[in-house]
């Protein structure tokens, strides 16, 4: 059984993520991705846009400023709806997310149906609770030099200078849509994605990068003609399974579809799927599929006063096109991943940790290394095979730290598929062993036909 304190740990040990400002103790809700993190990352963000952008003829893309026009957030409704109910322990002050520790309610719990369930207080374990109250998760911030605390006359300018850091890059895209019709005039359907930043302040943020303050998301906000939603949200959700099973390489059997009710829709949906995954602490949401309807582009019409039509260039109908929201966070499937590539095993009675990831993610693809660190002669011939493989692929790693074992349990451990060993008889007849990383099997082959 697979361990969420492994990965954790494999994950600070090699590289991959430090918890945020680590040396000041931490930040909750915050993670920093070191050399190895970055590159993982990189390369499951360069899949994403390959697939859904490059590939396709119908995406574009599009990377708007995070910081946005207050009016963007009202027309949204995130200033009003988005909000998790909030539940304070009278006893330790505690406070948490009713709907997290109470068994069998929604979001939209009422202090009434809370109370009913007993719950216990998690840390304190008492039963003595405060009313549930709406907590909005945007972080707030003030947008230039006007700040509350200079002086009793500001207040209403700093009132008027408050701004949200982004909780969905989704309205970068939106605020968008009309730029890209007057300058690119696609027809419909047509789609625009993005990949960044989105910040919201959870009451708690757990499960190591599962839920957390600062998260990456890729969203692409389809727009299609109403009639034809149905049809379009089946597309989606098609290709959504493909990039994630035969890109992405996420085992079918550990993503289940999950129908979210009405009263579990965000505001702005008419039908939501989630992609669950099942992770090692249980099956949490991996990907959000949603029906926006035209809820955003007609909200901006009327809090901008322009218009959000689009021409059908044939038929020269008018209308505000409804959207399929197909939503990923970075860190949701970065630790998918993670978790599916997280293997231990034993070779030969010894025990071993081994990160199986697909090749287009492994970090590094190949290792070279000279058999012994303190023969010039092998090192010479290492570090040319060396520089010829990374010319050709850029992601080949040189490891010649202790002893040729070691070696190959770091560079499993960090998911490199081949370990490239250049060793005396390489100097006679120019082969080298090639180690593979699953099987852990030798073979021999000409430099050349590496
Ligand atoms: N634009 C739609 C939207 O933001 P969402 O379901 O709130 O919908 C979409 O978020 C995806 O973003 C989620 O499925 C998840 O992968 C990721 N996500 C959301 N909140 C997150 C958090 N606090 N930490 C990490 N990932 C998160």
């Amino acid at each position: 059984m697979k361990k969420l304190e492994d990965i954790v740990s494999l994950c600070k040990r090699r590289g991959f993520i430090f918890p945020g400002s680590d040396v000041y103790g931490g930040m909750a809700g915050t993670w920093d991705f070191g050399p190895l993190g970055v590159s993982l990352k990189k390369k499951i963000m360069d899949a994403w846009w390959d697939y859904f952008v490059e590939k396709r003829e119908d995406i574009y893309g599009i990377d708007a400023a995070i910081l946005m026009n207050p009016k963007t957030w009202v027309a949204s409704g995130h200033t009003t709806t988005f909000a998790d109910p909030l539940v304070e322990c009278k006893e330790c002050k505690g406070r948490f997310r009713a709907d997290k520790i109470a068994n069998g309610v929604s979001e939209s719990v009422t202090t009434e149906e809370f109370l009913n369930t007993h719950t216990k207080c998690p840390v304190c374990g008492q039963e003595n609770w405060g009313p549930i109250r709406k907590f909005n998760m945007m972080f707030r911030t003030h947008v230039g030099a006007v700040l509350p605390e200079d002086n009793e006359e500001n207040k209403e300018l700093a009132e008027k200078s408050i701004a949200y850091l982004r909780p969905e890059t989704a309205q970068g895209i939106f605020t968008n849509y009309k730029n890209v019709l007057d300058t690119l005039y696609p027809d419909l359907p047509f789609g625009l994605a993005q990949q960044g930043k989105a910040f919201r302040n959870e009451i708690s943020p757990r499960d190591f990068i599962l839920r957390d303050r600062e998260c990456s998301q890729m969203e692409i906000e389809y727009f299609v003609n109403p009639e034809t939603w149905e049809e379009n949200f089946e597309i989606m959700r098609q290709m959504e399974h493909d990039f994630l099973e035969n890109i992405i390489k996420l085992p079918q059997e550990n993503i289940h579809e999950l129908e979210v009710s009405a009263e579990d829709r965000a505001h702005y949906s008419k039908r939501t799927i989630d992609f669950m995954f099942d992770y090692p602490n249980g099956q949490e949401e991996l990907m959000g599929l949603a029906y926006r309807t035209d809820f955003d582009l007609k909200n901006i019409e009327h809090e901008s006063g322009k218009s959000m039509s689009y021409r059908d260039k044939i038929t020269g109908e008018s209308f505000i096109p409804h959207v399929i929201e197909p939503s990923i966070g970075v860190e949701r499937l970065f630790l998918a991943i993670l978790s599916t590539a997280y293997t231990e095993d034993e070779i030969n009675g010894e025990k071993r940790i081994v990160l199986k990831l697909p090749e287009n993610l492994a970090p590094f693809r190949f290792c070279v290394s000279p058999l012994l660190k303190n023969k010039p002669e092998l090192v010479e011939k290492a570090r040319t095979v060396y520089k010829a493989l990374r010319q050709k692929y850029r992601n080949v790693t040189w490891d010649d730290s202790g002893n040729i074992g070691k070696r190959y349990r770091k560079q499993d451990e960090i998911g490199t598929p081949k370990c490239i060993v250049i060793d005396f008889d390489t100097l006679k007849d120019d082969t080298v062993t090639v180690r593979d990383r699953d099987t852990t099997k030798q073979i021999r082959t000409k430099i050349d036909e590496l």
